[in-house]
């Protein structure tokens, strides 16, 4: 009966797109109020549907690591079920440390599966807003600072998701990197570091990734907000890219019924004049798509085959989601999602240094552990802003590393107090971590409970309280919160080997890093987080994370520092829009420390293993118009282990008459590999040719230039193991 009753209301769909040409031909017309309904939110998170066809609602959710609580109709806040306490994956930029393709999509599907179980039609998400501060607030959504791999990355989670029947929501389009002021900054970028480092994760995630749904920023480039941006929505997203799905405002991004025309097809979360300080009174008809824009296309003033083509697109979403033959219910918090939420922590949790092999800890000796720091106890899946989540459970590390060291004495000391509880927009931690010491006494505790210690393992890092990992604001400084320098200082100094693992989605001064044992990026893990840990530390798991983004030392090193031109912006004299310019074109991230001559504290695609490989015998071809790239790559340790080949290539700055300015090397391929001990394997990669060019400003398109390229092949962007140079 279900199953009949689908293919009914896709026929009926097909009807109305046109698309039943056979003999007899049905027509089913819309009413303008109708039209005019399907184009904005009905609540915080639906839009309408057409009830007199059977036509559903569409149910948008964030996104993007896990389905969100549910909120009232109205509101953001939470709506109180006891059922909708999702299974929390990894952030994404642990996602993107993972560098493999195959976990997106897995990590993908499951997400929608969570995403049908709750009925939710398009899930917010992922973001790909390159990482150009390592301050900004929102970072630990993105997926790093490179566009190859946050293309790659976010083109498999969406056809992951999509897969399902559920249509993913490439986030924030474009040029959102960064949350000060995000409604009110206008871009200024030049044509080059547009289409090199800023649009190229949208391509693939549209063409690669076929995503079905692109998300409007809030910010403004070339004097206008995105969501009424038809240079972007139209010319460079539709015309040029053929993205044929829906853009959605983001939430409250909408400024006028100039939108419509400009692209957007969804107006959501407009904060309704008068209304705006009674959550629960919103006016939807009031909304720029509803009224205001009914309004114009009766005086003619908006031309009705504008609506008429925001109406073709919202059904073709129709279905390939609510419509969807086949599309399945789903399943939720399965110790299937479990398992993938701990495989994805484990494979993208980075090990950043190992001095005298301190790491993995011996799980089968009985040890004296001393577990020190906040983020060791502190639930991290809600807070951050949109993406928060309530999770159905949350294993801390101090439990994980607990489980994982069954025969040692694991003992704990706070060292700090962040920030004691959590709560975001009703969702709660559940915990209350005051603690009534003064922080030197904190101090003096741990440094005590250190003696007689094998072992410390300090957890710290960022959280996602305001002004650290969370959305709206970025970070005001670039040294760890709370002072935990001072506890991290006096802990080295009683001698007990040290390990620090940094919870965070972003970089920060590490100045007694020469002194810890050893360091690990854990970022925010979700569900399993102590698990995916604990597996690491004990060498349960090799890890093979490699950082998604470059780790400056000090935010003087980067481009930023102390230049309010780049970053924050100045101010208008109208008070309001702030200009901020991308003085530093394509040089972003690594491009950036390599053309500045300065070392980052750690690379981008840096991550350590607990064995060894061997790089041998780099060969390169050309052929049918892909740079193919090969090598062999041997296990030389005494364990099983992953590694991440990297493919950078050099161009030549000149060639053809022309002359470009390149950076020393672009991430160009990659390729996880899994080797048992003593094993070894031949890598091979291809690289269309396209891909090597760069972007000719006055032509406007992509030119590849002929001359000596350098291949560059390494375990990181400075640990190149084999290279050759070969002329194109
Ligand atoms: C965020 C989006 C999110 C939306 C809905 C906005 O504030 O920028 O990323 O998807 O809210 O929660």
């Amino acid at each position: 009966m279900l199953i009949f009753d689908a293919m009914k209301r896709f026929a009926l769909l097909l009807a109305l797109l046109g698309f039943l040409s056979c003999g007899r031909q049905e027509t089913v017309e819309l009413s303008l109020d109708e039209k005019l309904a399907l184009t904005h939110a009905q609540s915080r998170f639906s839009s309408p549907g057409v009830p007199r066809l059977g036509i559903p609602e569409l149910w948008w959710s964030d996104g993007p690591n896990g389905v969100r609580a549910e909120a009232l109709w109205d509101s953001w806040a939470q709506a109180g079920w006891t059922s909708d306490s999702c299974t929390a994956y990894p952030a994404l930029t642990c996602l993107a440390a993972t560098w493999d393709e195959s976990l997106a999509g897995e990590m993908g599907i499951c997400l929608a599966e969570e995403a049908l179980y709750r009925g939710k039609d398009v899930l917010l998400g992922p973001g790909v807003n390159i990482m150009r501060l390592p301050t900004s607030g929102r970072n630990f959504e993105y997926m790093g600072e490179d566009p190859f791999l946050a293309g790659k990355m976010a083109a498999a989670y969406i056809r992951g998701v999509q897969s399902k029947g559920v249509a993913a929501s490439v986030k924030h389009f474009a040029l959102n990197n960064q949350e000060k002021a995000r409604a009110r900054v206008d871009v200024h970028v030049d044509e080059r570091a547009l289409h090199e480092i800023y649009l190229p994760a949208f391509k693939r995630a549209v063409q690669e990734g076929g995503a079905w749904t692109v998300m409007a920023a809030y910010n403004r480039i070339w004097d206008s907000h995105c969501s009424e941006n038809s240079r972007l929505l139209t010319d460079i997203l539709r015309d040029d890219w053929g993205f044929d799905g829906v853009v959605v405002s983001d939430w409250g991004a909408v400024h006028s019924t100039a939108a419509a025309a400009a692209g957007l097809d969804v107006e959501m979360g407009t904060s309704t004049d008068g209304l705006r300080d009674n959550p629960l009174a919103t006016d939807y008809n009031a909304f720029h798509f509803a009224a205001p824009y009914k309004e114009k296309i009766l005086s003619g003033e908006i031309p009705a085959d504008v609506l008429e083509t925001q109406v073709e697109r919202i059904l073709r979403l129709h279905g390939r989601t609510t419509l969807s033959p086949g599309r399945g219910r789903g399943r939720f918090v399965c110790p299937e999602h479990a398992a993938l939420a701990r495989k994805v922590g484990e494979e993208g949790i980075v090990l950043l240094e190992n001095r005298g092999g301190l790491l993995p800890l011996d799980a089968a000796r009985t040890l004296d552990i001393l577990v020190v720091g906040e983020n060791a106890v502190k639930k991290m899946a809600v807070g951050g802003g949109s993406s928060s989540l309530k999770a159905k459970y949350e294993i801390t590390p101090l439990e994980g590393i607990k489980a994982a060291f069954p025969l040692s004495r694991v003992r704990y000391e706070r060292g700090y107090v962040g920030d004691p509880g959590e709560v975001y927009w009703g969702v709660s931690s559940g915990q209350d971590l005051t603690d009534p010491r003064t922080p030197g006494r904190l101090v003096e505790d741990a440094v005590a409970a250190a003696a007689g210690a094998d072992v410390i393992i300090f957890v710290g890092g960022l959280n996602k309280s305001k002004n650290q990992d969370r959305e709206g604001r970025d970070r005001l400084s670039y040294t760890l919160p709370y002072d935990q320098d001072t506890v991290v200082e006096a802990l080295v100094g009683t001698g007990v080997p040290l390990v620090y693992v940094n919870v965070s989605g972003n970089p920060a001064a590490l100045p007694w890093h020469g002194r810890a044992g050893a360091v690990v990026q854990a970022w925010y893990l979700g569900s399993e987080a102590g698990t995916a840990l604990g597996a690491v530390l004990s060498g349960r798991v090799n890890p093979s994370g490699k950082l998604p983004f470059s780790w400056p030392s000090a935010l003087e090193d980067t481009p930023f520092y102390g230049n309010e031109r780049t970053y924050p912006g100045i101010l208008r004299e109208d008070g309001r829009i702030m200009d901020v310019y991308y003085d530093e074109g394509i040089f972003v991230g690594y491009r950036w420390y390599d053309h500045a001559g300065v070392a980052p504290l750690y690379p981008f695609g840096h991550g350590l293993s607990y064995t060894t490989f061997a790089w041998t015998d780099l060969r390169t071809s050309v052929r049918r118009g892909r740079l193919r790239v090969s090598l062999s790559l041997e296990n030389t340790g005494d364990r099983a282990g992953k590694e991440t080949v990297q493919v950078y290539v050099g161009a030549p700055a000149a060639g053809e008459g022309a002359s470009y300015e390149r950076p020393l090397q672009e991430l160009k391929a990659f390729r996880k590999v899994s080797l048992g001990p003593g094993e070894s394997q031949r890598v091979h990669v291809e690289i269309p040719l396209p891909e090597l060019g760069c972007y000719d400003s006055a032509q406007d398109r992509f030119v590849t230039v002929h001359g000596t390229y350098v291949v560059r092949v390494g375990a990181s962007s400075r640990d190149i193991r084999l290279e050759k140079q070969i002329e194109l």
